[in-house]
């Protein structure tokens, strides 16, 4: 079914952590030859939260300047995509919702499909849209990656939220109806109810991805989509930068497209700046490419870009995304820009001590190191609740 209701991304704002780890860091530990992360993987470095920091404060953070430029009087729908959950039962929207004072009217919930969670939040937005266009939906996806100290996945952990607003006429970005879907039963990346870190079969998980780029792109293909050269760019889930490259040219395997450097780095490039500094962001990471993309490119009015989301397990879909006029006037360049400056580097040990950090879960009083200098913090641990504070 297609509709002649524009519907899609009115705008997007992106929020990242206190502190920052460089590659060099974690390198000079563990004896690693740099270019196997400046180059083999493509990352420079990563987010890391601060004490008093994790994916409501992220959330919030990204979401506040969406709430003070367009209000909130339209917004009857929050989807908070995590996969970094913080509770079993509870919505992590609901304290944003509470932190951002949005209105009560409003159905607040949490998606969950690894890195993909974003994706579902956005086409199930755009539903909402669809029926009733006078409202708007607040998608955020919010993630902190960890996997275990030492391990082959720890060079590529990062943390981030985007923020989107949905809805009819959007002044950024028309979603196209059309999707190319893939799901497949895979064990390439997993976290247990008991876990705070991730388990990863690392080779798997890439070939994992890999199958279902070619999987979701012929669908899309089956479905009547849009043909490759039609596209102006590629953005990819990106755990680290150098998938993308991968993805990209596994699906001009695939199509039997030429493989040349210069047209993968066209397609692809751009959209790699913020996550090779970020890290992997999870349901977040292919909304970051986005805003990359969008902040870098020269005018991409009226020119398709193909979103590819992947989350492990796996589901992925494929979508188009078209630039719509005037678009470059309500991009947040210089605050994306900002927001990754001002992170503080760490050193090692500083960031060791940060990833070692957990709660006891003794229902005691557990107040929180004040480290941030964000506009929200996770104050305390108490009675087995979490206390958020605004500044
Ligand atoms: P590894 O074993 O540390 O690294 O694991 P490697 O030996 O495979 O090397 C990586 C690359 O660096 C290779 O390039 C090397 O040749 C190159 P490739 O063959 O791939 O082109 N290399 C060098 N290059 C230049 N100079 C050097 C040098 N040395 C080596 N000196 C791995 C890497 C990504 C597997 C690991 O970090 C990992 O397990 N990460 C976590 C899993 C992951 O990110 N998977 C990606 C696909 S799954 C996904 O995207 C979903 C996910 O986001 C979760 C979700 O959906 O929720 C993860």
């Amino acid at each position: 079914m297609s509709s002649d209701i524009a519907v899609g991304i009115h705008d997007l704002s992106f929020a990242s952590t206190e502190f920052v780890l460089p590659h060099t860091a974690l390198a000079a530990h563990n004896g690693t030859e740099i270019g196997k992360y400046h180059i083999g993987i493509g990352q420079q470095s990563m987010s890391v939260p601060a004490a008093d920091e994790d994916i409501v404060t992220m959330a919030a953070a990204a979401a506040a300047p969406l709430v003070a430029a367009h209000g909130s009087d339209r917004i009857r729908t929050v989807v908070f995509a995590t996969e970094s959950s913080i509770d079993q039962a509870k919505a992590a929207g609901i304290y944003v919702h509470s932190l951002l004072q949005l209105p009560s009217a409003c159905r607040v919930v949490e998606l969950k499909q690894a890195c993909y969670g974003a994706t579902a939040a956005l086409q199930f937005a755009l539903g909402l849209i669809r029926r009733d266009p006078a409202q708007q939906v607040l998608v955020i996806a919010s993630d902190v990656s960890k996997y275990e100290l030492d391990s082959p996945g720890e060079a590529t952990q990062g943390a981030a939220a985007v923020a989107m607003l949905v809805g009819a006429d959007p002044a950024l970005l028309r979603i196209e109806d059309r999707s190319g879907l893939f799901t497949a039963d895979v064990m390439d990346f997993w976290r247990p109810n008991y876990r705070d870190a991730a388990l990863v079969d690392g080779q798997e998980s890439i070939n994992a991805y890999l199958q279902a780029v070619e999987g979701a792109f012929k669908d899309y293909s089956e479905q009547g989509g849009r043909t490759l050269e039609e596209f102006a760019a590629f953005c990819y889930h990106q755990p680290f930068t150098k998938m993308a490259y991968k993805a990209h040219r596994h699906l001009l395997n695939y199509c039997g497209a030429d493989t040349d450097k210069e047209a993968v780095e066209a397609a692809i490039g751009l959209t790699t700046a913020y996550n090779t500094v970020i890290g992997n962001s999870y349901t977040a990471s292919v909304y970051l490419g986005l805003a990359a993309l969008l902040d870098q490119a020269d005018d991409l009015t009226g020119r398709p870009i193909g979103l590819f989301s992947y989350g492990s397990g796996s589901v992925a879909e494929f979508f188009a995304a078209t630039p719509v006029a005037g678009y470059r006037e309500h991009l947040r360049t210089k605050a994306n820009r900002a927001t990754i400056e001002r992170r503080t580097p760490l050193d090692y040990a500083g960031y060791r001590d940060l990833h070692q950090r957990t709660f006891p879960g003794d229902g005691g009083d557990h107040p929180t190191e004040a480290q941030t200098t964000g506009p929200f913090r996770l104050a305390a641990l108490r009675d087995h609740k979490r206390i958020y504070e605004a500044r």
